[in-house]
C-alpha cells in the first residue's frame, strides 16, 4: 500500500505506448480453460487483475507461465473446480471460470462475487444463461454450483448488453458439441470481437461478434492455439484525456483509434486538436474546454469506463457540462473526490453537472476505483499545488507501467509506501 504525490500543474507532453487490454485478456485467460492443449497468448499486460487470473488457473491444475507479456496455458492434468472466496472476490471477472468449468468437466462450484464500489453487479443475466442451455445452478453459502445435465439448444436475449455474461456464454457454448446456442442483444465491445478470434482459432464455429447477435456452435478442436490481444482502449484513452486535460501536447501510439471514436468525437468538440492515424493518434490542447453533454452508453456509445476521467477534463471547462451514466447508475465515488479538488460538481439521479471552474487546487484525496484513481491522476496534473491519492493500488489493476508511462510524458510522480493500515 503507498499512495502518490503530484506537483501540478504539469502540462503532459510526449509519447505513450499502449498496452494489451486488459479486459480482452481476462476473459480470453479464463476461455484458455476448455483448450485441450497449449495456448499461447501475447500483449498481455502485466496487471493485478491478470495476477489473479492466472492464479485462477493454477489453482484449476493449469500449468501458466507469464513471461515479457506472453501466456502460456496447459491444460490441467487432473482438475480442481472448485474456485475458492478469495481469489474471487478480488475481482468480478473470475467468476466467468464458472461456466467454462461446468461445461468441460462436468460439475463447478465458485464463489459469487460480492457488491463493488462502482455500483450493484449482479450475475443473474450469466446464471439464466447457463440455466438455458440446460445446466442445472444451486447458489448456496455464498456459491454457485452448477452441473451439466441435459444440454440442449438455446436463443439467449439478455436483458441488458452485458460485456461479462456475453463473453461468460460465449465461451461456455463453445465447449457444448453438436449444440447451437445464439445470443442476443449481446454486447458489442472489442473486446468480445476479440474474444471471439482466440475461440476461432480453437475451431469453434461463432459468428456475429461486433453485432447484437452471436451464434455459436459448439466443439473445441485439439491444437495449439497462438492468439495476439489488442492494445487497451481505455488506457489509451485514459492517455489522451490526460494529456488534453493538461493542455499538453503528445502522441498515443499502438492502438485501434477506431475502438474510440465516441471520445474522440466528443474531444473534438470541446476543442481538443487531434490527428488520428492508421495506430496512433496525436493530440494537442491548448484552451480551457468547451462544455459538454455525454450520455454513457454501451458501446459504440462512450464508454463507462472512461467517464471518471472525462469529469476530471469537464471540471475546467468553461461552462456547464453533463455526463449522463447509463451503464452503473451510481458510478459517481470519484464525484466527491474532485470537489475536495475544487470541482464544482451536482449530482440528479445519475446526471452529474459540472460547472467548470478555472483551475483545480490540490489535496489530499482517495482512490475509490480502478479507473476513479485514475481520474484523480489527471486531476492531480491539472491542479495547481500538491495532491496525495490514497488507495491508489486500485490503479495498477489496470494501467501497464503507469509511474514510468506518465513520468515519460513529463508527470512526475512519486510513489510513497506506507505500512500502517489508514482507512
Ligand atoms: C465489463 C468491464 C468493465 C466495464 C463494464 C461495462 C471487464 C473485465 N470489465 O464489466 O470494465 O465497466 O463491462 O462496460 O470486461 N448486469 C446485470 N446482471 C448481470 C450482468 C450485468 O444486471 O448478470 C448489469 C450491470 O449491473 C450493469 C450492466 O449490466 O448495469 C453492464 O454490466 P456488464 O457489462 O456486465 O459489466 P462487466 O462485464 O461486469
Amino acid at each position: 500500500m503507498g499512495y502518490f504525490r503530484i506537483d501540478g500543474p504539469v502540462s503532459l507532453e510526449g509519447d505513450v505506448e499502449i498496452s494489451g487490454a486488459k479486459n480482452a485478456s481476462l476473459p480470453i485467460l479464463a476461455a484458455s480453460i476448455i483448450s485441450d492443449s497449449k495456448v499461447l497468448i501475447e500483449n498481455v499486460p502485466d496487471l493485478l487483475d491478470v495476477r489473479t487470473m492466472i492464479d485462477i488457473l493454477r489453482s484449476i491444475g493449469m500449468e501458466v507461465s507469464f513471461n515479457k507479456s506472453r501466456v502460456e496455458v496447459f491444460p490441467a492434468a487432473s482438475p480442481n473446480t472448485d474456485v475458492p472466496y478469495e481469489l474471487v472476490r478480488k475481482m468480478r471477472a473470475s467468476f466467468n471460470v464458472l461456466g467454462p468449468l461446468v461445461a468441460k468437466y462436468g460439475s463447478a462450484k465458485v464463489a459469487l462475487p460480492g457488491g463493488c464500489s462502482i455500483g450493484v453487479r449482479p450475475v443473474d443475466f450469466h446464471i439464466s444463461g447457463l440455466e438455458k442451455m440446460g445446466f442445472k445452478i444451486e447458489i448456496e453459502h455464498g456459491f454457485v454450483k452448477a452441473r451439466r445435465e441435459k444440454i440442449k439448444n438455446a436463443r439467449i436475449t439478455l436483458p441488458k448488453p452485458s460485456v461479462g455474461a456475453t463473453e461468460h456464454l460465449m465461451t461456455t457454448a463453445s465447449v457444448l458439441e453438436g449444440i447451437e446456442v445464439i445470443i442476443e442483444n449481446a454486447a458489442m465491445e472489442p473486446e468480445i470481437v476479440d474474444l471471439q478470434k482466440f475461440l476461432k482459432e480453437m475451431g469453434v464455429e461463432i459468428e456475429g461478434a461486433g453485432t447484437s447477435v452471436i451464434r455459436i456452435r459448439g466443439g473445441v478442436k485439439t491444437k495449439t492455439v497462438r492468439h495476439r490481444v489488442i492494445p487497451d482502449r481505455i488506457e489509451a484513452g485514459t492517455y489522451a484525456i490526460a494529456i488534453a486535460a493538461t493542455l499538453g501536447k503528445g502522441k498515443i501510439r499502438n492502438l485501434i483509434p477506431e475502438h474510440l471514436n465516441s471520445l474522440w468525437e466528443f474531444l473534438e468538440e470541446s476543442g481538443v486538436d487531434l490527428e488520428i492515424r492508421e495506430n496512433s493518434v496525436e493530440i494537442s490542447m491548448d484552451r480551457r474546454p468547451s462544455p459538454l453533454n455525454i450520455d454513457v452508453a454501451p458501446y459504440p456509445g462512450f464508454p463507462t469506463d472512461l467517464q471518471p476521467q472525462m469529469m476530471a477534463f469537464l471540471s475546467t471547462s468553461v461552462g456547464t457540462s453533463h455526463i449522463r451514466e447509463n451503464v452503473f447508475h451510481s458510478r459517481f465515488l470519484h464525484v466527491d473526490e474532485l470537489r475536495r479538488m475544487g470541482a464544482k460538481i451536482e449530482l440528479s439521479d445519475s446526471t452529474a453537472i459540472i460547472e467548470g471552474v478555472e483551475k483545480l487546487s490540490g489535496a489530499p484525496v482517495n482512490g475509490t476505483d480502478l479507473r476513479a484513481t485514475a481520474a484523480l491522476v489527471i486531476a492531480a496534473f491539472m491542479a495547481e499545488g500538491t495532491s496525495e491519492i490514497h488507495h491508489v493500488e486500485h490503479i495498477f489493476r489496470g494501467y501497464e507501467n503507469v509511474i514510468e508511462k506518465f513520468r515519460k510524458l513529463g508527470g512526475g510522480i512519486e510513489y510513497v509506501e506506507v505500512n500502517e493500515y489508514v482507512d
